[in-house]
């Protein structure tokens, strides 16, 4: 399986060459956007990076591996990410992810979301769910689905 960004993601990097001061500050938004385009980010994704920014792909595949959000397999379902940080437990996470359980997705427990105001919280993609119930959580996945 091969990776090559698609022609929009192209356009954007060479804008992106202009902004940015090296081909380090390259890496974060070129693994965004191939993570946008495929849903995670493949070892192809990565040598194809590496060569756009003439970074190793080692160093490339170390900055992927850090962070969290981004995701190197192709989640089999639908990736819930759940808060699992202090205003979130307070508020009743643990209920929501009693009840996520018994769904048919992906769970993933991560660190406080930013939204501790809104608490329990979920994220899927880019969206976030505030105020959870175990109600809402039902109404949203027949959303999705
Ligand atoms: S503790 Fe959950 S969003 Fe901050």
């Amino acid at each position: 399986m091969s990776f090559t960004f698609s022609d929009e993601n192209l356009k954007q990097i060479e804008e992106l060459k202009k902004r940015y001061p090296s081909v380090e500050a390259l890496n974060l938004p070129l693994l965004w956007m191939a993570q946008y385009q495929d849903g995670f980010i493949s070892l192809d994704a990565i040598d194809e990076i590496s060569k756009i920014t003439t970074i190793p792909p080692m160093e490339v595949y170390r900055v992927a591996t850090f962070y969290t959000m981004f995701k190197l397999e192709k989640p089999k379902k639908l990736l819930v990410s759940v808060c699992k940080t202090l205003s979130c437990k307070l508020c009743g996470s643990d209920e929501i992810l009693e009840h996520l359980k018994t769904k048919d997705v992906e769970i993933e427990h991560v660190e406080c979301l930013g939204s501790c105001g809104t608490s329990p919280v979920m994220q899927i993609e880019d969206i976030y769910y505030e105020e959870l119930t175990p109600t809402k959580v039902d109404e949203i996945l027949k959303e999705l689905s």
